[in-house]
């Protein structure tokens, strides 16, 4: 039967979603999946559906004998387009004007009913849906989610070959790269004993290529991570690689906003207004207490360390004296929500580390709340004014060590957003969707209490602000920079450090011995003796931003195949266990008891 499919007269002249009025009164040959069905007293109406769209065609009896039209059932349908009546015009459909009148019909593929309708908005669990991953990818929306990937993963390649910048891959089996997470390792079979490790980022091999006169590079690059997964995390994603030759911060943000303005226009129809703000890690965190603000909305820390100082609340003082601060944010008629309400955000500051959250509802008489009793008579109008209140406002605050005191209430300030209605509506397509913002000067280095040492806050690749590193580690500055959008980290990178010298300290306040140096980073500090040019480079989470243009908060609806929290394809069960003859092979004895039979 479906040998007559393959020969000329059945192949398909046209997509589910490319006929119009313009095609009326045409033979045409139409393939695709059976979706929604209608038997009208002995016409059977169907909607044919392919990655293009839906088609309706009308079978009469005579010409549907002896075929099912189940659900997902592949046919191909040969048939002459015709108008539909006045009244059946469906307008939300590109082929709403025409139906296909069915002359003849076979079956290519029956189908099983599936376990979940090939619908849009469907709320089956992700686990169903992962199993049965090759279903959920062909419901409309997933479709075309992955369609406008493919779009702009291609814009952004066109805008990065159309500047002059060559792609270059780089290995995949490799060696450690230290971007802050654990290495997926691979066995070797012909080393016993020894290991490859999946990229964690290109980051070495493209400073090396900048070494060996590639001024220009970039990479659609797969990375490894073994990390803690969240809605913005998968174990392997993809980055848009990039580094430059001879160029400073500046040069790699212009590329950027070139290379952003184009891809927007071509894969999206926005136009992007470059160049984007700049702001400081210190100011961001000042601010908004994050260095991924959200700047759609206002809502910024105010530091009422004065008003606090002088007051007789023992919280306060306190903390100013441990030598902590008190800031607050203020909701504008936030004076109206109820005590459950203002509870819950201290729930929220709670789970973040805060030890509490006081709070008042500013009036000049004194207003209400924990903090009333301390804002009596002139303190009241002093508070409201420190916090820039109007009466009616909920003020917020939290006293603590200044970091913590950042990450509480920056996380606050997100939640009142979500909870308030803070985040204008925009469409995707509206230019002032799109805040994006250049985080810059980044600490270098943060302090770890656990190992009792100092790590990179970006890589140990960056450069310092200052190449002498003078001064504590602790309040030296870097040149990494961030690029922000919406309250999501949409990508990193930095100026590098193109000095062999500069390298070798920045391991030593890392505390890499020169042995450990050598064996891990060798062939980079080899490189960088052999005449560096100064490099600067960014990566740019392509998940990310595919998943934020696509309107979604998680990245797993913009993968094709991702992972389950746990790290697990369900859809072909890995990870998974291996015959003892292919582990034996590789040198690998595994200390996991085997499972007993009949143990799952
Ligand atoms: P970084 O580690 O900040 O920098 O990564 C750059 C961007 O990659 C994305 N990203 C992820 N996306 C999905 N899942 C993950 N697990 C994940 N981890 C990171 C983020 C992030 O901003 N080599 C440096 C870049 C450089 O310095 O040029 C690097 O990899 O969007
Ligand atoms: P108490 O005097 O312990 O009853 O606390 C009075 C108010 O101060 C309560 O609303 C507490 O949630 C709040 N509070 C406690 N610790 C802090 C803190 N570190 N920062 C801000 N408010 C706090």
């Amino acid at each position: 039967m479906s040998s007559q499919a393959s020969s000329a007269g059945w192949k398909r002249t046209h997509t589910c979603g490319e006929l119009r009025a313009a095609h009326i009164g045409q033979e045409v040959v139409l393939n695709g999946w059976v979706s929604a069905r209608r038997d009208h007293g002995g016409v059977y109406f169907v909607d044919l559906r392919d990655r293009y769209g839906l088609t309706q065609i009308v079978l009469s009896e005579t010409i549907a004998d002896g075929i099912k039209l189940s659900p997902e059932d592949v046919l191909t349908v040969r048939g002459e387009v015709i108008v539909r009546d006045a009244g059946n015009v469906n307008e939300k459909r590109e082929t709403g004007e025409i139906e296909l009148r069915v002359t003849a019909v076979e079956t290519l593929a029956s189908a099983k009913l599936p376990p979940f309708e090939i619908i849009d908005g469907l709320d089956t669990a992700i686990e169903t849906r992962l199993r049965h991953r090759f279903l959920d990818l062909r419901r409309p929306e997933m479709q075309a989610r992955l369609m406008h990937r493919s779009r702009f993963v291609g814009a952004l390649r066109n805008a990065f070959l159309a500047r002059d910048f060559i792609e270059v891959e780089t290995p995949i089996l490799t060696k450690a790269t230290p971007e802050g997470a654990r290495d997926y390792l691979v066995p070797s079979r012909v080393h016993p004993g020894k290991f490859y490790a999946l990229p964690q980022s290109p980051q070495i091999f493209k400073q090396i290529l900048m070494v060996s006169g590639y001024d220009r590079y970039f990479q659609v690059a797969r990375c490894f991570r073994d990390e803690d997964l969240r809605a913005d995390r998968q174990p392997e994603f993809t980055q848009l690689d990039m580094e430059m030759s001879f160029v400073e911060e500046e040069d790699v943000f212009a590329a950027w906003e070139g290379v952003l303005v184009d891809t927007f226009r071509e894969a999206l129809g926005v136009e992007l207004e470059a160049p984007f703000p700049r702001l400081r890690w210190s100011e961001a965190m000042e601010r908004f207490g994050s260095d991924k603000p959200d700047m759609r909305y206002g809502c910024e820390l105010i530091d009422v360390a004065e008003w606090a100082r002088a007051s007789d609340f023992k919280v306060f003082t306190g903390a100013l004296e441990g030598g902590g601060g008190v800031r607050g944010l203020c909701v504008p008629g936030g004076a109206q929500l109820s005590r459950k309400k203002i509870e819950a955000f201290e729930a929220v500051v709670k789970e973040f580390g805060a030890k509490g959250m006081a709070w008042w509802k500013a009036a000049a008489d004194g207003g209400a709340g924990p903090l009333a009793r301390f804002a009596a008579g002139e303190r009241a109008g002093a508070l409201m004014q420190a916090m820039g209140a109007k009466d009616g406002d909920l003020c917020l605050f939290v006293a603590d060590e200044i970091p913590i005191i950042y990450r509480t209430l920056g996380e606050l300030r997100s939640h009142l957003a979500r909870e308030l209605g803070w985040i204008p509506e925009a469409a995707p397509t509206d230019a002032a969707a799109w805040r994006l913002t250049w985080v810059t000067h980044f600490p270098m280095f943060e302090w770890d209490p656990e190992t009792k040492r100092y790590f990179s806050s970006h890589h140990p690749f960056t450069a310092p602000e200052d190449w002498d590193l003078a001064g504590e580690p602790a309040d030296m500055t870097s040149r990494a920079y961030d690029l922000v959008l919406n309250g999501w980290e949409l990508g990193s990178g930095s100026v590098r450090i193109h000095r062999e010298d500069v390298q070798n300290k920045v391991f030593e306040l890392l505390g890499i011995g020169p042995e450990e140096r050598q064996e891990k980073f060798g062939f980079l500090l080899d490189a960088l003796a052999y005449g560096a040019p100064p490099h600067a480079g960014f990566a740019l989470g392509i998940d990310r931003i595919v998943a934020l243009t696509a309107g979604l908060d998680s990245i797993r609806d913009v993968v094709a195949f991702p992972k389950t929290a746990s790290a697990t394809d369900l859809m072909c069960s890995a990870p998974s266990e291996v015959p003892p003859e292919l582990l034996s092979e590789i040198h690998i004895r595994t200390a996991v008891p085997a499972p007993r039979p009949g143990q799952v």
